[in-house]
């Protein structure tokens, strides 16, 4: 039996968790700084590594009680190393590093990305390898073909804005509030996704993802239509099947051509009522087992962390107290 710590404090959130055997979820604790962040449209990184240093011991604390797992009855505390803000990702690691010397338990280092695509080792069925992974969220879009823990290949990412920093943006020029995936699915569930004919950006013979045009579409439709402004509803539907329209093309082709047949959704953007629709046709058309795990274990959360962080130690893949956090760590 294990017993890993999980925390990740990689951007705007705080979290801890304690994960039995790489998949027993017994707490995920998520303190979220929408509220800080919200007035300014975006988060503030300096404001961020500040509130992370208040809540990391509470954090913390509260995932150990409600495990009833002690610091001492650890096997391991695995922590976010990167990618993320260098300024919050410093907290978790300093406090990972400092815990685990004074305790005398093992050190893992996970990737963040690594994380999200474990998330789906956390649900009661899980995908065997290799499978397809579209991690979606407000820092990365990318897609991984996952032959085994520890063996990815990157197949496409984005070349400009990430999936869930297009919604951020296209929220904040709407005028709605922050963080805007969840405002925006919201108000498109009312609209009509085929109001406006906003361009898709399937960028040929690659799996990469653009999405900086569709925002700029988006400003300019609004600021054209000053006169006679479409319903806000439906720019969020259409502005949503658009973004929708791309990823699910892109696995499609990926599932069709590597010949792989589970594909994996995690991330922030994962929660989406209908890029999750979506994706449960396209995998029910082409006959591939779909993986999505709770909004919970999608948006970040230190389960993920801690999933992850246990097949790095059932791999011996230990850090030393020099691990130190990068904001940019490809997987
Ligand atoms: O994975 P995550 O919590 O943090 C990062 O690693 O970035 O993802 C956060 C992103 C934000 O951009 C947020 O707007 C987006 O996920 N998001 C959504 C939804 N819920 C969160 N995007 C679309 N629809 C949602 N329901
Ligand atoms: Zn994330």
């Amino acid at each position: 039996m294990t017993y890993i710590l999980g925390i990740d404090s990689s951007c705007d959130d705080t979290s801890a968790s304690v994960v039995a055997d790489g998949s027993r979820i017994l707490s995920n604790v998520v303190s979220s700084q929408a509220e800080i962040h919200g007035k300014y449209g975006g988060i503030v990184p300096e404001l961020a590594s500040r509130r992370h240093i208040e809540m990391i011991w509470p954090v913390v604390d509260e995932a150990l009680k409600a495990a009833s797992v002690w610091l001492e009855g650890l096997s391991g505390i695995a922590v976010c190393h990167g990618p993320g803000l260098i300024g919050s990702l410093l907290v978790g690691c300093s406090f990972a590093k400092a815990v685990a010397y004074a305790k005398g338990v093992p050190l893992i280092g996970v990737n963040h990305l690594e994380g999200h695509i474990f998330s789906v080792f956390l649900l009661d069925r899980r995908p065997s390898f290799p499978f397809l992974s579209l991690i979606v969220s407000g820092g990365h879009t990318s897609l991984v073909r996952v032959d085994g823990f520890g063996s990815y290949r990157e197949l496409g990412r984005t070349r400009d804005d990430a999936a869930g920093e297009a919604y951020d943006k296209v929220a904040k020029l709407l005028g709605l509030g922050y963080p805007g995936g969840p405002l925006i699915d919201d108000l498109a569930g009312r609209g009509d996704p085929e109001a406006i004919p906003f361009p898709r950006a399937l960028i040929p013979g690659t799996y990469d993802f653009s999405f900086s045009g569709l925002k700029t579409a988006v400003r300019n439709h609004v600021e054209r239509s000053s006169g006679e402004p479409s319903r806000l509803e439906d720019v969020c539907a259409s502005f949503q099947a658009a973004v929708v329209d791309v990823l699910v093309k892109k696995t499609e082709a990926a599932v069709k051509e590597e010949g792989i047949r589970s594909v994996a959704l995690s991330g922030g953007v994962a929660a989406n009522r209908r890029l999750r629709a979506a994706m449960n046709e396209m995998a029910g058309r082409v006959g591939a087992e779909l993986y999505i795990p709770p909004v919970a274990l999608c948006t970040d959360n230190a389960a993920m962390i801690a999933a992850a962080g246990h097949l790095h130690l059932m791999n011996g893949d230990v850090a030393g107290l020099d691990l130190n956090p990068k904001a940019y760590l490809p997987i």
